[in-house]
């Protein structure tokens, strides 16, 4: 299976750190030199199903491949417009991808590299030939406004890639896994309980907003980039030295520059925008992909790395050759 085109849709409202700094107790001097982040894009209204669709319009474009010959639709999202139906449903729809299977997954920041894993399974078991992947996310609603240690580092986006079958090489690898004993590390609540017969769940609860652990978030990132980059050289012939680019989930530059220090590798084999995004979760990692592709960074052969981690708590790891 190899990736055949990419695509990527953010919202035209750019908010800078000191933007935000109009509205609540924080500075560009604290978000940029913890995180990296100096904007992110804030949707003005479209909801998750529209970036998706626009980011996945682009794909299919780039691919050169028509909405109604995709089998296969899967959208990582922890942001989804609706519980029912699906946000790949609604996607199906808006882009005429009538023949396709949709589906949407939840695995937060990791969500992306656990969608290719499936489609990989898809195609292998011959369900499929092909699939659209999309990584989209409107964390602006889910955010707590009046949380500035959450609220600061997140950004609204979608990325698409189409992946189809092949005797090429590609998607060379792929792991992912889960550390569910940590799930209360990140979480957002869907809603509370309450029907005719439970009244008072609210009473004790928090919000229905992105709560955050950040410093065990931070531990479990960095532990995470560096053993998925080991773990998935480990079984081939190539080491760090053969790998063009790393792109790693992106969450915080500092989360990288201690990566790579742990790897003994230059930082600057990480592709990084985060400055101008943030933390678009699933999202974050297709939106490289795509912005890669564009400005021709990526020759065929290159080998390249993706790596997740996030909410779960939950990773991924994938070596791609282009
Ligand atoms: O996709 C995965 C998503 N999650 C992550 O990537 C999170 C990973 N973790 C992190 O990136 C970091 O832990 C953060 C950037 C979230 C926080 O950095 P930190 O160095 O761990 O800061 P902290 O939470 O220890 O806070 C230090 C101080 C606190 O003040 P006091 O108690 O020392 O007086 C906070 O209240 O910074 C304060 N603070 C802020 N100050 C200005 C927290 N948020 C802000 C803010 N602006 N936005």
């Amino acid at each position: 299976m190899k990736i055949i085109g990419t695509g990527s849709y953010v919202p035209d409202l750019s908010i800078k750190n000191d933007d935000l700094s109009k509205i609540m107790d924080t500075s560009d001097e604290w978000i940029s030199s913890r995180t990296g982040i100096k904007k992110r894009r804030i949707s003005n209204g479209e909801n998750t199903s529209d970036l998706a669709s626009k980011a996945a319009l682009q794909a299919l474009k780039n691919a050169q491949i028509d909405a109604k010959d995709i089998d296969l639709i899967i959208v990582a999202t922890t942001s989804p417009d609706y519980f029912v139906p699906s946000t790949a449903c609604v996607v199906e729809e808006k882009i005429g991808a009538v023949n396709a299977i949709s589906f949407d997954i939840s695995a937060a920041c990791s969500g992306f590299l656990y969608a290719i894993n499936i489609a990989k399974n898809f195609i292998i078991s011959n369900q499929c030939n092909n699939a659209l992947i999309i990584g989209a996310e409107v964390l602006s609603k889910l955010v707590d406004w009046k949380d500035r240690s959450t609220c600061v580092l997140f950004g609204d986006g979608a990325g698409a890639v189409v992946v189809e079958d092949s005797k090429e090489s590609g998607i060379l690898d792929i792991t992912i896994g889960s550390e569910g004993e940590k799930w209360k590390a990140l979480k957002c609540k869907s809603c509370f309980v309450e029907n005719p017969y439970v009244t008072n769940e609210k009473e004790n609860e928090e919000n229905l907003k992105i709560h955050m652990s950040g410093k065990e978030i931070f531990k479990f990132a960095v532990n995470t980039i560096t053993n998925g980059i080991r773990n998935i050289l480990k079984d081939t012939t190539y080491n760090i030295e053969d790998i063009k680019y790393i792109v790693p989930h992106q969450a915080n530059l500092r989360i990288i520059e201690f990566a790579a220090k742990k790897l003994k590798i230059d930082p600057e084999k990480f592709y990084i925008n985060l400055d101008q995004y943030g933390n678009t979760s699933g999202a974050s990692i297709p939106i490289a992909l795509d912005e890669m592709n564009r400005k021709g960074v990526l020759k065929k052969g290159d080998k390249i790395i993706l790596v997740a981690f996030g909410g779960g708590l939950t990773w991924g790891c994938s070596l791609i050759e282009w």
